[in-house]
């Protein structure tokens, strides 16, 4: 657990871009993303996208069906070695790791249409250009099955308070990510919460994919 702290917090200073937080996300937090994985029905597949150190990912075992599949896909090497570790050794992972596969670069490189009913993602979309935002709301449609979900967290009020203290060019890109966020909002989002237990506070947004 403290060992996992110290990885996130290496990587977070090495690789500020891409991960986009000093610590693993909170129980609360990891909890509300995997809100609507698992359940009765048919077989599954699931998807968790920038899942680092496993916070959430450890939620997402704990729901998954009997059947279910799942699918990590982390583009930094040492998170992605940990999760193999985990899934490796770990009561709770192991149990799952013959239908786990955990894949180690960007999302955008996964290949398939509509391969997934759930997607979990944890990649810092506040961090990235509008272009980039856009293609990976684009990839997550791509890989989402019609009436699937896709979760992901923001933190609340990061968007407005980095834009009041930076220069013109930073303040155009978050409101460009804000409007491309609140377009796709619109027309999929059907469940928001507010978790507070977690630093900072989040959002998290549930979306379900049009066409079902
Ligand atoms: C904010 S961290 C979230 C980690 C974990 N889900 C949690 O909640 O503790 C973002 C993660 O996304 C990964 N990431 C960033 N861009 C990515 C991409 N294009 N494809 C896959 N993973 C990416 C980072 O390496 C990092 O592990």
């Amino acid at each position: 657990m403290l060992s996992d702290y110290r990885l996130f917090l290496r990587q977070y200073l090495r690789h500020f871009h891409h991960t986009g937080a000093v610590a693993p996300s909170s129980r609360w937090l990891a909890a509300a993303l995997a809100r609507y994985v698992g359940g009765d029905g048919p077989p599954r597949r699931v998807l968790e996208v920038g899942p680092g150190t496993g916070a959430v990912t450890r939620q997402i075992v704990a729901r998954l069906g009997r059947s279910d599949r799942f699918d990590l896909v982390e583009l930094n090497a040492q998170f992605a070695e940990r999760l193999r570790q985990r899934f490796a050794h770990e009561p709770g992972f192991a149990e799952v790791a013959a239908r786990t596969r955990v894949f180690q670069h960007a999302v955008e490189e996964l290949p398939g249409e509509q391969p997934y009913d759930v997607i979990v993602s944890g990649l810092p979309l506040n961090n990235f250009s509008v272009a980039d935002v856009e293609q990976i709301l684009a990839v997550f449609r791509r890989l989402l099955t019609p009436g699937g979900t896709l979760s992901f967290f923001e933190y609340i009020g990061v968007r407005p308070a980095r834009a009041f203290i930076s220069g013109r060019g930073e303040r155009e890109r978050l409101r460009g990510v804000g409007r491309v966020l609140a377009e796709r909002l619109k027309h999929e989002e059907f469940h928001r919460e507010r978790i507070w237990p977690n630093l900072p506070p989040a959002y998290v947004h549930h979306l379900r994919s049009p066409g079902a």
